[in-house]
């Protein structure tokens, strides 16, 4: 029995071995289902790789340009979908060099020279994740861009603002929705810094000790638009902890969509009734009628747990990994393109979702005024008035008793009574009770003041636009 390209699926693995891979462990092996993926990145990968051999001399020009053009008629291949990935082979890596040789003959046998699998699936992965990153990063900017249009048009729209989601103090919608614009701008920086570590080219640290072959593994990182390269070959194919930061990176997105959705999902409730999500990203009911579920919402809330779950099975893969690459390792993939994915469609929901929101400014305004939301502010007046801080706390509770007894807002409470209680003036309860004004008052940085929202809206989506733009 003959054995055909290492890791091919029928015979033995190779000249080494006596006997055949059990049919089971060739399934259990290989990773060709899900790393086909890679087909177009290590395509690329492979053409620089054997440019690089043929320009440093070390395979003859001729068959570096032979392989390259063999390379470039899989790529075609690969766009027009006729190139055969349903093979039994173990991996994307050994498909692609098994099929070049098919085609251009002997030549195909030397592009495996001074390089490993082990550099290669590490910088084909980099070069995906690098594309995977960047296609990320603009449907942030897409999702920032719709939370900031609502932002600036709510900017003044007021709102109960929630502590324990209990109503605390006013805001206003603008000033939560532009909250999550800042969570998403960390998130977006997060990703650009973990995409500088990505941008390492490994290839070239072959198994794990170098090569004996003068390559030049600069040239590569130029031509496949790598910052740098591996400091250290050992370290180029053992290291994982690019993939779990990326998978951090889009388990902090995800909880913060995951926030962002069960807060439209309590705002869409019917005791609440602030806001209603578009019939495009709602669903019914198979038995009850009448029902409208945010179920968009709902998802976004759900789907971190995927992600969290990606992070955690990177993580645990490598722990305790003796250096430097182990067969663990392939078991990346899954959870990294999964995590990928999970991102890229939550995101791209989660822009025309949110898009498309209808508040009712009425019902978010009366909320603000039943809730109690001005006692902090009633306190502060008294403050103003050279009371103490816990004095006044005490003089407003007992009002805001008296009014919940009662069954009545604090501005509902008979004026010469709240102004015996308190000793402050009808204008200065006026002036504390009347939200606008309030709100207007705000000067502190970073506050719900709507003339500072707006502005903060604003600035933020001229920098979206222009990113989006570039
Ligand atoms: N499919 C493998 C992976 O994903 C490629 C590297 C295999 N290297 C090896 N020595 N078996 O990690």
């Amino acid at each position: 029995m003959s054995p055909r390209t290492p890791g091919a699926g029928a015979g033995k693995w190779s000249e080494r071995f006596a006997g055949a891979t059990s049919e089971l462990m060739f399934q259990f092996n290989s990773s060709l289902s899900y790393d086909q993926r890679l087909a177009a990145h290590e395509l690329r990968a492979s053409i620089a790789h054997a440019r690089m051999l043929g320009r440093q001399g070390i395979i003859p020009k001729k068959d570096a340009a032979k392989i390259v053009a063999g390379l470039r008629l899989l790529e075609r291949l690969r766009a027009a979908g006729r190139l055969r990935l349903d093979v039994p082979e173990e991996d994307i890596h050994t498909l692609v060099e098994k099929e070049l040789t098919r085609r251009i003959g002997a030549a195909g046998k030397k592009l495996h020279t001074a390089r490993s699998r082990n550099d290669q699936v590490n910088a084909v992965t980099r070069l995906w994740l690098r594309d995977a990153i960047d296609a990320q990063q603009r449907l942030i900017l897409l999702l920032r861009r719709a939370l900031l249009r609502q932002a600036q048009a709510h900017a003044a729209t007021v709102m109960p603002g929630y502590t324990h989601l209990q109503v605390a103090q006013p805001t206003t919608l603008g000033h939560h929705l532009h909250a999550y614009d800042c969570m998403l701008a960390r998130d977006a920086a997060r990703l650009a810094d973990c995409r500088r570590r990505v941008n390492v080219l490994p290839l070239g640290a072959a198994a794990l000790a170098g090569t004996g072959f003068a390559i030049d593994p600069r040239m590569v990182a130029k031509e496949l638009g790598f910052d740098s390269i591996f400091a250290n070959s050992m370290d180029a194919v053992a290291d994982r902890d690019y993939a779990i930061e990326y998978a951090h990176c889009a388990a902090q997105l995800l909880l913060h969509l995951s926030r962002l959705g069960e807060e439209i999902v309590i705002w869409a409730s019917q005791p609440f009734g602030f806001v209603r999500v578009a019939d495009a990203f709602s669903t019914g009911s198979s038995i009850m009628p009448q029902k409208r579920n945010p179920d968009a919402a709902e998802l976004l809330r759900g789907k971190a747990g995927r992600a969290l779950g990606a992070l955690q099975a990177l993580m645990t893969m490598v722990k305790g990994q003796p250096l430097t690459y182990n067969k663990d390792n392939q078991e990346d993939k899954e959870a990294l393109f999964d995590s990928a994915a999970t991102a890229a469609s939550c995101l791209q929901v989660a822009a025309p979702m949110v898009a498309s929101l209808e508040f009712d400014a009425g019902r978010m305004r009366a909320a603000a005024e039943q809730g109690y939301a001005a006692a902090t502010e009633l306190a502060d007046a008294l403050v103003r008035k050279g009371v103490s801080f816990r004095s006044a706390h005490a003089r407003v509770a007992r009002l805001v008793r008296l009014a919940e007894s009662r069954g009545l807002a604090l501005a509902e409470l008979p004026a010469a009574e709240a102004r015996r209680a308190t000793g402050l003036t009808a204008a200065e309860l006026r002036a504390a009770l009347t939200i606008d004004r309030v709100l207007a008052g705000r000067r502190s940085p970073g506050s719900p003041q709507p003339k500072q929202v707006a502005r903060a809206a604003a600035r933020e989506l001229r920098r979206v636009e222009k990113l989006l733009a570039a």
